[in-house]
């Protein structure tokens, strides 16, 4: 049977999950306390997955996570209490729940291994940033919600800076060609047009719990543009920063820099390109169609 897939949250990735997925509607509507109008509309949409893509990443005038330290109630609005009553109304309905969660609630490489699905979080507990913090409370609180639904069935797709093939002001290759310093600490990131298949696998699937969706391996930001300039545009020019000066003068919130083990989704059956090697077909793509 065809399932049909509800989105909410029309930004960059809802709009790329509807454009890549079958079976999808992507809807407008806006999730609030009000929980038995939005009981209404999954009644009258029926759908047999609902994909949470709803978040505050960014606002006006400042577009990252900064804008996030100074807006903390809609941050929390959008990126908690949204999660929590979606996800509920799912529960009470029997609708599989998929969540668009965040690695960058780790710092570091965990000794080389990369953090793993089970790890604590280990940044955001500390207000080193608000973002960060607000993705560990979602996750928590779709945790409590499958103690009080034991039936509930729900997955968080944990992403990293999300690379894609098509020019965007959200995607990483965008943002970084934006920038005139950039830092070099290896991080894992997310490749858009693998992660569009993994899902929809990982749903066929009907997985539940934490996946780590990034492609294996890792890679800076500073790489990426040495690879845009070697197979792109080698006029393009940036300086390298340290972690030390980005933080001190150019962004308000510490930044999470980390490396996520991905054996979970490895042993799921769902074998991702290294990060090298996805970045480079986005980058070749991404100039045909800039
Ligand atoms: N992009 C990344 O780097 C990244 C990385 C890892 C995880 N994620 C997660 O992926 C999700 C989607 O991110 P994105 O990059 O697509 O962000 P985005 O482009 O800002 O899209 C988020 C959308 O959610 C909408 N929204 C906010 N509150 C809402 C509510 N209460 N009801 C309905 N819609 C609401 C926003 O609308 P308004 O702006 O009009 O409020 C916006 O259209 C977020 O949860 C984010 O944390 C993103």
């Amino acid at each position: 049977m065809i399932k049909k897939i509800l989105i909410f949250g029309k930004g960059f990735l809802g709009n790329r999950i509807a454009k890549s997925l079958d079976n999808t509607f992507l809807t407008e509507k806006r999730v609030s306390g009000d929980r038995a109008k939005l009981e209404d509309y999954l009644s009258e949409m029926y759908p047999d997955i609902v994909i949470n893509a709803i978040g505050k990443t960014h606002g006006p005038g400042v577009p990252s996570i900064d804008w996030c330290e100074k807006n903390k109630k809609e941050t929390m609005r959008s990126n908690v209490l949204a999660v929590y009553y979606l996800a509920e109304a799912c529960a009470r309905r029997g609708i599989y729940f998929v969540h668009l969660g965040s690695g960058c609630i780790y710092n570091g490489n965990n000794d080389g291994k990369g953090f793993s699905e089970t790890d604590e979080p280990n940044f955001g507990l500390n207000r080193e940033q608000f973002y960060a913090t607000t993705k560990i409370q979602a996750e928590r609180a779709l945790k409590r919600l499958s103690k009080k639904y034991p039936d509930f069935k729900y997955l968080v797709l944990r992403l990293r800076m999300p690379i894609d093939d098509m020019p965007n002001e959200r995607n990483l290759i965008t943002k970084l060609l934006g920038y005139k310093e950039l830092i070099d600490v290896p991080n894992s990131m997310t490749v858009v047009p693998y992660m569009m298949p993994a899902m929809k696998e990982l749903m066929e699937k009907e997985k539940t719990g934490i996946f780590n969706l990034v492609n294996p391996g890792v890679i800076s930001a500073a790489d990426i543009m040495r690879l845009y300039k070697n197979l792109v545009d080698p006029s393009h020019e940036f300086d390298v920063i340290s972690l030390m000066k980005l933080e001190q003068d150019l962004v308000q919130a510490k930044r999470s820099n980390c490396y996520l083990n991905t054996d979970k989704l490895k042993l799921s059956g769902i074998v991702l390109p290294d990060i090298r090697n996805g970045v480079i077909g986005c980058l070749t793509r991404y100039s045909k169609v800039s």
